[in-house]
């Protein structure tokens, strides 16, 4: 059946730019959209600008503009963030509007109706100079209980103690440095503690939607029991300060000159004005979209961070303005990075527009956030060396290469037809029901379980290509059977209806690849939906370069090393090694390498122990390393050496439109068949040398034990799955 889903994320303040976390929030939601849409269902999805408060008014105050000014700044940085990182949203709106003014207005004066508003004098710190109130944040002094100095308002960060701001001890504005009087002003309250609101939150926050989804996540149900209590315990929810004086960005409360809403009474009802905006936009009518008895669901994505507001006061505030309550609450946790918070001077930080500046491609970024999410209030931390693994070897070198393997012998050899064995409806309905398992996964905001399902099934379309040897079948196409000449378009086929099903399932998450997948190769007029994962396609255009992989050098440049992190200089001294070793603890991992040959102090006793039967090597720059050429190279044939009882003689496909020969002498460990077919790695830049049975034009890579006599094998190197030949290992 068909849903209509009204779909928010969090309201950025407008008095920054966009940082990992929030894209992270709307890459999140974009597939949760995309994955609905694909069901069929209709999605709003609308977003906007939380452009009121205190911080934005200083902060324009600061910059010498107005706010108003300020704001449109900001909003005007919005589309190329979201553009870079193909985030659609519907609309995005602004809550300095029209229509947030008008449904601010109207929502309190329902509730003011419904008896849920009182009034009340408070004492408040207020800065003569400036001439105005202080939050807590604007206030700092001497702790009351161990004296360290310029604590903040609230609490101090040397003892912990826990106060009034007016316990400080020598108390003074953070704005003007003046000393704060004490002022009395009335202020406007939702009484949140009135039985009704307690009665109604237990309820809400225990509820199910119509699809039987709860309205919050186990986690964030427990945070809310903590405030309301659990039905027996007493609530412990307080009123809800709602007023703030003149002056003060945001918007008049009606009948009280002087007062605006505090920021978080308008920034949510935001959600409702950006659908309102969208609506007028195009022509739906807003009020029956959002009929509190219709069948809209209403559904937010948040960090946890703001819950407090999201899970009670907004369905509290929407319940008794007789407008209707959220159906789904999804809130997230935070993204660190390299294990540490988010943090500009440290370097740590990802700069979502430095990263689309370097070249760095959307989509890798959507498919490693989605490959670590789940649907609960964990924290996900972006590590430089995860990323570039799961990239490169998962996304590219296991889904992206099926298709560039299967597709070049259907354009070559079949015209670019598509032919499958005659048990292939089976292949349709499997993958139909895994697309299914897939879009429930989604649904249920589990990515990081979908994509591990997804690239389990580019593993075993792999490894059915690879066990099939479909490049032998195609040497010898010539003088081959048809029934070989059948074989070798049925493999193909079934693997190409496999990238088709798995490329409809990361459709939500790779939205242009997946529509160049849909467009340039299988010629489909419209994007996929989830039931084209079931249709075996019965054709395909020639395959063009789809996706490129990370260049581990992008990861060095997106993040700003800071200057006093930065490695140190040649010349050793006991400040070097403090230098090199906290350098080694704030660096993402791929850097790390560079600095252990700096540090001069456990190396030596680490290559003492000889792993392997021998000790490391002397040190190398990457320089000298550079200077060997690893290449992948396929086994295309392989055959004993008369008259050697260690060689075996290789015939290898570097991707160089030629084959080499190469002699390795690993006939003690291998048959010939165990190696026919198979991917290795090759040194393709040793000078060929002459022996004697012959030119031996490279070097396979294998691993052994330095001393023979410890019979403990030979391994032949092999890449992961979806490698090609010629790819320089790096
Ligand atoms: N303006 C309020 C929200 C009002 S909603 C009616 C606000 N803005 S914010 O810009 O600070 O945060 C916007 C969203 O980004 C929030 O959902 C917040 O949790 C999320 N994130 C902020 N930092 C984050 C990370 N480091 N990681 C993931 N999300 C994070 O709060
Ligand atoms: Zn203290």
């Amino acid at each position: 059946m068909s849903r209509t889903l009204f779909v928010t994320t969090a309201l950025p303040y407008a008095n920054g730019s966009f940082h990992i976390g929030h894209i992270m929030e709307y890459i999140q939601a974009d597939i949760w959209v995309r994955a609905m849409r694909m069901a069929g269902h209709t999605v709003h999805f609308v977003g906007a600008d939380d452009t009121h408060g205190a911080p934005i008014m200083l902060k324009a105050e600061a910059e010498g503009v107005t706010p108003k000014q300020l704001v449109e700044r900001i909003g005007a940085e919005r589309p190329q963030y979201l553009k870079g990182f193909q985030i659609e949203f519907d609309h995005w709106h602004s809550t300095d509007s029209a229509e947030n003014v008008e449904l601010s207005q109207d929502i309190y004066r329902k509730l003011r109706a419904a008896g849920l508003i009182n009034t009340r004098e408070i004492e408040q710190f207020y800065d003569p100079v400036k001439g105005m109130f202080l939050a807590d944040r604007y206030i700092k002094g001497e702790c009351p209980k161990c004296h360290a100095k310029d604590q903040y308002g609230d609490s101090c960060e040397v003892c912990g103690a826990v106060y009034a701001p007016t316990d400080l001890i020598e108390p003074y504005s953070t704005l003007t440095k003046a000393r704060p009087l004490l002022k009395t002003s009335e202020h406007y309250f939702f009484q949140l503690s009135d039985p009704r609101c307690i009665e109604f939150l237990q309820t809400w926050t225990t509820g199910s939607n119509a699809q039987g989804n709860k309205h919050l996540q186990a986690e964030v149900l427990a945070k809310t029991r903590e405030w309301l209590g659990n039905g027996d315990e007493k609530a412990n929810l307080g009123d809800w300060d709602i007023s703030r004086d003149a002056p003060y960005f945001g918007i008049e409360i009606p009948d009280a000159p002087g007062k605006y809403f505090y920021v978080w009474l308008d920034a949510p009802v935001g959600y409702l004005a950006s659908l309102k905006s969208y609506c007028a936009k195009i022509g739906l009518d807003f009020e029956a979209l959002l009929d509190p008895n219709g069948t809209t669901e209403q559904v937010h994505f948040i960090g946890k961070d703001i819950v407090y507001f999201h899970a009670l006061f907004w369905p509290a505030t929407l319940q008794f303005s007789g407008r209707k309550t959220p159906d789904q609450l999804n809130v997230h946790g935070f993204i660190t990075v390299s294990g540490e918070k988010m943090s500009k001077s440290r370097g740590t930080g990802i700069s979502p527009l430095r990263y689309l500046a370097l070249g760095m491609n959307a989509e890798w970024m959507r498919y490693y956030i989605a490959a670590k999410l789940n649907a609960r209030v964990e924290d996900i931390d972006f590590n430089p060396d995860d990323f570039i693994a799961r990239v490169n070897s998962d996304l590219v070198g296991k889904y992206v290469n099926i298709a560039s393997r299967a597709a070049n012998f259907i354009s070559k050899y079949f015209d670019g037809q598509l032919a499958y064995p005659d048990d292939a409806a089976m292949l349709g309905s499997n993958w139909a029901q895994a697309a299914d398992r897939i879009r429930a996964d989604l649904e249920a905001r589990e990515y990081g379980r979908a994509i591990r399902e997804i690239m389990a099934h580019a593993d075993q379309i792999n490894q059915a290509f690879d066990a099939a040897q479909p490049w032998l079948i195609a040497k010898t196409l010539a003088s081959a059977e048809p029934s070989q000449r059948d074989a070798l378009q049925h493999i193909c086929s079934s693997a190409l209806a496999g990238f088709k099903a798995l490329s409809v399932m990361l459709a939500p998450i790779l939205p242009a690849l997946s529509q160049r997948v849909a467009t340039e190769l299988f010629g489909q007029a419209s994007s996929f939906v989830w039931t084209d994962a079931g249709v075996l396609p019965s054709q395909i255009n020639p395959f063009k370069h789809l996706m490129q992989r990370v260049e581990p050098t992008m990861l060095d440049e997106l993040f700003e090393i800071p200057a006093q992190d930065a490695a140190p200089k040649q010349g050793s001294s006991a400040k070097k090694s403090a230098a090199a070793t906290q350098t080694t603890a704030t660096k993402p991992q791929h850097q790390q390498a560079t600095n252990a040959q700096t540090a001069d102090s456990n190396l030596a006793e680490v290559a003492a122990a000889a792993p392997g039967g021998e000790p490391l090597a002397p040190a190398i720059t990457i320089d000298d390393f550079v200077k060997i050429d690893l290449r992948v190279a396929r086994i295309v044939n392989c055959e004993p050496v008369e008259g050697s009882t260690k060689l075996l003689r290789l015939t290898l496909d570097v991707g160089e439109g030629r084959l080499r020969n190469v002699f390795s002498g690993i006939q003690s460990a291998y048959t010939p068949e165990q190696l026919i077919g198979r991917l290795t790695v090759v040194v393709a830049n040793l000078a060929p040398r002459k022996m004697k049975f012959g030119i031996s034009e490279g070097m396979v890579l294998a691993a052994s034990h330095f001393d023979a006599k410890i019979d403990a094998g030979i391994y032949v190197l092999d890449p992961s799955s979806g490698a090609q030949p010629g790819m320089r290992i790096h």
